[in-house]
């Protein structure tokens, strides 16, 4: 038997580690829900479980900044779904955006965001953020799918 999660899985994502600053201290989490969501304005969203110990964090921050993960960021992903946020950033170099918000060098592109809204939605929330700066390194993204981390093989990759 199949569960919903199975289903879900089966749609294959990038995958992101999403920061903020709050309370002046960081927080970060893994995250496949990212998408793109408008070009004009440049809006993009992720959800949140609302069971999340961040989810305060990211929903009373002002934004939040999104580090697309590139094949090379492997390591991270596990490293910051779990433990504590200090953990997670130890001997980790970030970049401090002027938004206060921390970057990871490397990252296959970053998105830094202003929150523009957010919509409770079951047992997450989605947060919509506007895009307020952004960047793209050369690389190859790494990909989740069915659980299991990959990449796809494309002309230029
Ligand atoms: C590949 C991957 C993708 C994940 N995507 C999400 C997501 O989109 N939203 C979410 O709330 N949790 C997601 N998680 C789980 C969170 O990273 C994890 O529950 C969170 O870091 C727990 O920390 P916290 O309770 O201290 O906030 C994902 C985990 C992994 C490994």
């Amino acid at each position: 038997m199949s569960s919903i999660k199975d289903a879900m899985s089966c749609f294959t994502t990038g995958v992101t580690i999403v920061t903020t600053h709050f309370e002046s201290q960081d927080w970060a989490m893994t995250c496949n829900s990212f998408n793109t969501v408008s070009m004009d304005p440049a809006l993009v969203l992720w959800s949140v479980a609302k069971v999340a110990l961040s989810n305060r964090a990211f929903t009373k921050a002002n934004g939040f900044l999104v580090n697309v993960l590139s094949l090379e960021q492997k390591n991270l992903a596990m490293k910051f779904s779990i433990g504590s946020q200090a953990d997670r950033f130890r001997d980790e170099p970030i970049e401090r955006m002027s938004s206060h918000r921390a970057k990871l060098p490397q990252s296959l592109a970053w998105f830094d965001c202003e929150i523009e809204q957010i919509v409770s939605a079951g047992d997450h929330d989605i947060l919509i953020g506007h895009v307020l700066d952004f960047g793209v390194t050369p690389g190859v993204g790494l990909a989740l799918s069915k659980r299991q981390f990959g990449y796809i093989e494309t002309a230029s990759a």
